[in-house]
């Protein structure tokens, strides 16, 4: 078994297909953005937390389902909520909470067989990870992709807020100091704005099968 990083910018179309790759494939999915929110989720209900004592302070699970727990209460929800989505660039660019995640998910990955998606599983958390993948589409596709998700969860909002505020974290993600999002030198390109959901998971698929 190998681990598949796929990376790249908000709303790409990252974890749909990841999720499909996993279950293609036998694998496991690891959502590390989740983890990320889960902590900026944290930081809300605990103001004054130690950033030196977060491993202490933080127990972060992922259900067989793929619900996620933080300190045993599910919060699968919470951590969609908009509030948690605008504050989680600014918690990711702490280098205490990227330590933290970035031991969490190579200890989770030591045991290969993962699909992790993420920003910087392949430049960073895993850069010997056997496949690379990094995921792109143009602002409105993905701000259109996002609408459909947000209006399903009953939150009208409007498109273009979605498509200012996906620029701004994606602005955010590539210009902070530590682990910016950015394409590793042996990541595969793959651009989904004219590729279907299937098409992108065999492309992947096939490129994983080609190095087990
Ligand atoms: O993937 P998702 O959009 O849920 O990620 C939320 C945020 O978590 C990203 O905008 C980014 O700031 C942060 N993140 C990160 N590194 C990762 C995954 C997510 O910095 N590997």
């Amino acid at each position: 078994m190998i681990n598949i990083a796929i990376d790249g910018p908000a709303a790409a179309g990252k974890s749909t297909i990841a999720k499909r790759v996993a279950t293609n494939l036998g694998y496991k999915y690891l959502d590390t953005g989740a983890m990320y929110r889960a902590i900026t989720l944290f930081f809300h209900e605990n103001s004054d937390t130690d950033l030196n004592k977060l491993a202490e302070l933080i127990d972060i699970e992922f259900s067989q389902e793929g619900k996620l727990f933080l300190n045993d209460k599910d919060v699968t929800d919470k951590i969609r909520e908009s509030h948690i989505t605008k504050n989680v660039s600014q918690v990711a660019s702490l280098r205490e909470v990227r330590e933290f995640l970035v031991d969490l998910q190579r200890k989770i990955a030591s045991k290969k067989g993962y699909v992790l998606d993420g920003r910087d599983i392949g430049s960073v958390v895993l850069p010997d990870a056997e496949l690379k993948v990094f995921m792109t589409a143009s602002p409105e596709v993905r701000a259109k992709r996002r609408l459909i998700e947000e209006h399903s969860r009953g939150n009208m909002i409007e498109l273009s807020t979605l498509i200012d505020e996906i620029i701004e974290r994606d602005t955010s993600d590539m210009t902070r100091d530590i682990s910016p999002l950015i394409q590793a030198d042996d990541a595969v390109l793959v651009s989904t704005d004219e590729l279907s959901i299937d098409e992108v998971t065999n492309e992947i698929v096939e490129l994983a099968n080609k190095k087990v």
